[in-house]
């Protein structure tokens, strides 16, 4: 479907989208609410209420792969109650998988086809804003380079554009997106055939602003008045520039909170992944973010959290080298981290070497580091009780309400619903290893 090309007008029918994976894929799901809608589609509340379901999938590991397999049998089930429903796949679908999924859904379509409109927000106040996507590290137990190709950058007037219009409605969260944010550069692009217009060359009247690298973006966004936080995710370490820091920590609407993704404490390991960097340039690198932050920064501000990503039992990974993961927890003290098992994927370098490291023996080093987080992170968030936090409001659940401070603590209180979508101002009064507890002042 192109843009400007006469579309068939679907009436009295609604979609519905499950979206795996990371905050890019939530990002493209409210990219393809549009194009149904644009169509004539409504949302459906339920399931069992939609003559579309869309199914945007993560390959990332296997057990998001599962999921969507799990979800088939469901299908044939509606199916039988609905016969008009039809089920649609995208989102990062290895070439092994789709085989096997054209023959469960009814059509299998790439992502890129999709994505040519305006997104449809799912809230009004935190927005998606992709500035690149996919990536050429090729990371060597990562399916992203392959699933998703090469980096390719959005001009930087175009991501402008979306941010101001996102202000403009009210939105108080920015989170800028791409698997390596940090490595952006309006004017990159080595586009494949067919690209959506977002990611084309731009016209010659731009491309010689080919310079607008992140941080140069980070602080345009900065310069757009109003009152919203700048969140974004994930840089890599290798990119991370000293121009980088220190925009990020004078620029005051950046949250003072990072995802810095590690993946190992070992050095050898690192190699094996292909992650180009040593432990000690890691530590150096966050020793230098903290400082800047404790520089430019006033107040609770000046303390920076920060969170990185793990993969516990990669292939060959010894109990002395997990130690080094293990000792770098202990240094650190990550105020959160996501950590995964291994997960061999299919033409990753990785799913050549043998997935060696038993699942029980994954599962007690994921319970090594989870434990030392959480004592780190109890730590941490004892700090604040006792102080008053700027807090976005953004959902209802149970009897509370919960929300983000700026360094992305969770918090939850009591306070009407109305306030969902708002900034208030929470006095802290207790403080737990994932989260802190809050009234309203
Ligand atoms: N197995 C386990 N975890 C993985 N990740 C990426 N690929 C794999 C894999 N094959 C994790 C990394 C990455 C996060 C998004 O998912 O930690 O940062
Ligand atoms: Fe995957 Fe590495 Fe690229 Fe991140 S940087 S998306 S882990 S290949």
């Amino acid at each position: 479907m192109k843009k400007g090309e006469a579309l068939i007008k679907i009436e009295g029918m609604k979609y519905y989208i499950i979206t795996f994976g990371c905050q890019m894929n939530k990002s493209d799901s409210e990219r393809i609410a549009t194009v149904f809608e644009k169509i004539g589609y409504k949302p459906a509340s339920k399931i069992d209420e939609a003559d579309l379901i869309v199914v945007n999938m993560c390959s990332v590991r296997q057990s998001a792969v599962d999921r969507v397999y799990g979800l088939m049998p469901k299908f044939e089930k509606l199916k039988i109650k609905n016969p008009k429903l039809k089920t649609i796949l995208t989102g990062c679908v290895l070439k092994k998988d789709r085989r096997i999924f054209v023959k469960g859904f009814d059509q299998v379509l790439k992502i890129k086809d999709l994505l040519r409109y305006q997104p449809k927000y799912s809230n009004n106040f935190s927005v998606f804003v992709p500035i690149s996507n996919g990536c050429d590290n090729f990371c060597a137990y990562c399916v992203v380079p392959f699933v998703r190709g090469p980096l390719v950058c959005r001009s930087y007037l175009e991501v402008l554009k979306e941010v101001k219009n996102a202000v403009k409605k009210g939105f108080k969260e920015i989170w800028l997106l791409g698997q390596n944010v940090n490595k952006y550069r309006s004017g990159l692009t080595r586009t494949p055939t067919h690209p959506p217009p977002s990611c084309r060359r731009q016209a010659p009247s731009t491309r010689n602003n080919a310079e607008v690298n992140f941080a140069k973006l980070l602080r345009m966004v900065n310069d757009i008045p109003g009152d919203f936080w700048i969140r974004f995710t994930s840089p890599h370490p290798k990119d991370f520039s000293d121009e980088l820091i220190e925009t990020m920590a004078k620029c005051q609407k950046v949250a003072p909170y990072l995802n810095l993704p590690v993946q190992s404490g070992d050095d050898e390991i690192l190699r094996r992944m292909n992650r180009p960097y040593k432990i000690s340039q890691y530590k150096n690198l966050v020793k230098k973010i903290r400082a800047a932050f404790k520089k430019y920064r006033k107040g609770l501000e000046r303390e920076i959290a920060i969170s990185t990503d793990i993969i516990v039992g990669f292939p060959g990974e010894t109990k002395k080298q997990f130690e080094n993961t293990v000792k770098l927890f202990k240094e650190i003290k990550f105020d959160m981290a996501y950590i995964a098992k291994y997960s061999p994927r299919p033409q990753t370098a990785a799913y050549k070497l043998k997935d060696d490291i038993p699942r029980k023996e994954k599962e007690r080093r994921y319970k090594i580091l989870t434990e030392i987080l959480k004592n780190a992170a109890l730590e941490k968030n004892k700090k604040f009780v006792g102080e008053t936090l700027k807090v976005l409001v953004e959902a209802e659940q149970r009897e509370y309400l919960h929300g983000k401070t700026q360094n992305y603590k969770t918090v939850k209180f009591e306070g009407p619903k109305n306030l969902i979508g708002q900034f208030v101002k929470l006095k802290i009064i207790d403080a737990l290893p994932w989260g802190l507890k809050g009234i309203l002042i």
